[in-house]
């Protein structure tokens, strides 16, 4: 299948980096959010990955204006009907994603492909919504997107060869490498990277070691380009509870239970560099 036409739904942290390494990568992004901000937003923050991009000389700047103009946005899915594949990157709440899937399926042609970058919701589940499940699928794409070289590619039950494969050369030609998994609770990058963001919010709220000497000991004692709690503040952590949760219910072991001191932070409104305050204090997008 020839892929040309990407439309990317949500212009937040994950669904900027997918429009614009897609649009890098030479095909067409329409890139979707529901209020006109949302999508200036993610435009913007494509517009400054570019850049450091450029200044870093790892794309010319006639590349950079290329991307962007191959790079168009929307408030609506009134251009789906000429998208060869629609990959949802929207908030990590199942009921919003299966609602969304519904709408892609009536708006979008028959035989496009329906992707989800979900990090943990079932594939099956959000397939099972479509009267298409055979072209449904996974592909999860790592943050920042632009930096990160895996998409993790993940087939619900009844996505078809097809699919599958056409998928996998989207991710190449976007410059990454796929990897597949099969759809189990949190696939294989979040079901182990998780578990042990998880017990490091353990060691702190027990008081074992302090932030610093965590993320220290993981950074020097294991070449981790980032520690554990620092990561955590980088995903967010309402997206961090959230897998937890999905690992805890779809795996149905204690050892999934996410840490109360997750849930406290999570509960004060602590989500980590999004809101400016997680296990560290941020400005700007820095940490202070
Ligand atoms: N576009 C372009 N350039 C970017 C960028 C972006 N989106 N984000 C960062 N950069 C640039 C920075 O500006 C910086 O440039 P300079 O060297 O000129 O300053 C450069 O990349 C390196 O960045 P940093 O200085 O911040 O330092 P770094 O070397 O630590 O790299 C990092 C940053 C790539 C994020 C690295 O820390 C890292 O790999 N961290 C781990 C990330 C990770 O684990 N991601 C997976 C999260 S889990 C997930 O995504 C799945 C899920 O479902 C939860």
């Amino acid at each position: 299948m020839d892929i040309k036409h990407v439309g990317v739904i949500g212009a937040g942290q994950m669904g900027n980096g997918i429009a614009q390494v897609a649009a890098m990568s030479g095909l067409r992004v329409t890139m979707v959010d529901v209020k006109p901000e949302f999508v200036a937003k993610g435009l913007e923050t494509v517009k400054k990955s570019l850049a450091k991009l450029v200044e870093k000389q790892k794309l010319s700047a006639a590349d950079q204006g290329a991307a962007l103009e191959r790079l168009g946005t929307a408030t609506d899915l009134s251009s789906a009907g000429t998208w060869d594949i629609a990959v949802e990157a929207v908030i990590e709440d199942e009921k919003i994603k299966l609602d969304l899937f519904r709408d892609l399926d009536a708006k979008c042609r028959p035989g496009a492909i329906l992707a989800s970058n979900t990090s943990s919701i079932s594939i099956t589940r959000i397939a099972a919504a479509t009267k298409r499940p055979a072209d449904v699928i996974g592909m999860h794409f790592m943050n920042p997107v632009p930096l990160m070289a895996l998409v993790e590619v993940i087939r619900g039950h009844s996505t078809s060869d097809a699919t599958a494969a056409a998928t996998v050369e989207l991710a190449k030609k976007m410059g990454k490498t796929p990897l597949e998994a099969n759809d189990y609770p949190g696939f294989v990058a979040n079901r182990i990277l998780l578990p042990m963001i998880n017990e490091a919010i353990f060691a702190l709220h027990e008081g074992v070691a302090s932030k610093e000497s965590i993320d220290g000991i993981m950074k020097l004692g294991m070449n981790h380009p980032m520690g554990p709690l620092a990561l955590a503040d980088f995903i967010g952590l309402d997206t961090c509870l959230a897998i937890m949760d999905v690992l805890h219910r779809g795996l149905g072991d204690d050892k999934y239970r996410a840490c109360p001191l997750l849930k406290k932070m999570v509960a004060a409104g602590h989500l980590g560099r999004k809101s400016g305050r997680g296990f560290y204090a941020y400005e700007g997008g820095g940490a202070k």
